[in-house]
């Protein structure tokens, strides 16, 4: 890492989740399951699904990002770059961060692109606009995380296992070059083993077919999630300590140094692991996914939007981002707030 580079920092912070709150009762009324076994697997009571008509990927995502610019004295205008991580897009083309770019009515041709990293998009996004702040390129870049899982959830009994876990939402932050030395984003560590690729994925619609429409129309059961659930957790919690012990031995600190670790909110039982192997105690840890499931790409930044908006992180104190998910990709971001 080249130390001589400015540091970026999170200048504002927001998040949007729709109205519609879908609670364990009303799964029980889709699907043969139990609120007992939702919360004793996940710790998950309820989520949040996007209203057809009223809510978009783009457009919850241009919610959050107002709510963060806002925080940070900025507009739309002052906006010079888009990072949108998303597994659910509005479009299989173009991204969704153009379309963020028109709801913001952001005028200007200024660059916007998706990280297609699922439930480590966020952090991998928020570690490639610290780059372009790092070298000069850009001093106020928008990271937005937004997904829109219940429209492509099988939420008949055959996709139970899945479609329990997942919710919407959107959350975003705005970064600035840092004002403080010695403050902002210390560093971050990005991850990836694909040799997992086939164990969260869903399938359709693939690019590798002679006729894709006419393969997805014969076999719409590949267009659900798949999840080898088991499997997934193995590695989830091997992977969130390993990520977050390489970005504290990098900056030499401790996991008792922590103030806050915010962690993508893929199951309670995951955390409560991890808070349990870093030494951690529960209010250093944390939780929203009670409240809204997982909602990959967006998971981090509304638990970090709900942890500054209540108190619970203040200035100067050390704050990890950490995320696990499909790929299976892992990535961690330590930051002095
Ligand atoms: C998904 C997860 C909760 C499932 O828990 P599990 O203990 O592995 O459960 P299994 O898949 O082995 O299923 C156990 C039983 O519960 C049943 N079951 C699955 N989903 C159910 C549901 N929603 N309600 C009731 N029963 C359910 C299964 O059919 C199975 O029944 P059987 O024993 O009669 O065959 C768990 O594997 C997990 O948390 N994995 C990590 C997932 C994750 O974090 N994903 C996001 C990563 S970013």
């Amino acid at each position: 890492m080249n130390n001589t580079l400015r540091l970026s920092e999170i200048a504002g912070v927001g998040h949007y989740v729709p109205n519609r709150v879908v609670t364990n009762a009303d799964l029980t009324g889709l699907m043969d399951t139990t609120d007992e076994w939702i919360q004793e697997r996940t710790g998950i009571r309820e989520r949040r699904w996007f209203e057809e008509g009223k809510d978009t990927t783009a457009n919850m995502g241009a919610n959050a990002a107002r709510k963060a610019l806002e925080m940070a004295g900025l507009t739309p205008d002052d906006v010079q770059l888009i990072v949108f991580a998303t597994l659910s897009p509005d479009y299989f083309f173009p991204g969704s961060g153009v379309l963020l770019q028109r709801e913001l009515g952001i005028q200007a041709p200024i660059p916007a692109f998706d990280v297609r990293n699922q439930c480590s998009g966020f952090v991998y996004a928020l570690s490639m606009a610290d780059q372009f702040i790092k070298t000069g390129m850009y001093d106020t870049v928008l990271v937005v995380g937004s997904e829109i899982h219940s429209s492509g959830l099988d939420i008949s009994t055959r996709g139970r296992a899945v479609s329990v876990i997942f919710g919407d939402g959107a959350g975003a932050v705005v970064l600035r070059p840092s004002t403080r030395a010695e403050h902002g984003i210390l560093s971050t560590h990005l991850h990836s083993q694909g040799e997992h690729a086939e164990e969260l994925i869903v399938k359709e619609p693939g690019s590798n077919r002679n006729n894709r429409v006419e393969y997805v129309v014969a076999n719409e059961l590949d267009m659900y999630p798949y999840m080898n659930g088991q499997n997934v957790f193995k590695h989830a919690v091997v992977r969130f300590p390993q990520v977050i012990k390489e970005a504290l031995d990098q900056n030499g600190y401790q996991p008792q140094d922590l103030d806050m670790l915010i962690p993508h909110q893929a199951n309670l039982r995951i955390t409560q692991y991890v808070q349990q192997k870093m030494g951690l105690p529960e209010s250093k840890i944390f939780s929203n996914i009670q409240r809204y499931g997982n909602t990959t790409a967006a998971s981090v930044p509304i638990a970090l939007s709900e942890a500054v908006q209540e108190g619970r992180i203040k200035r100067g104190d050390l704050v990890c981002l950490a995320a696990f998910g499909s790929g299976f990709t892992w990535a961690s971001a330590l930051i002095k707030w």
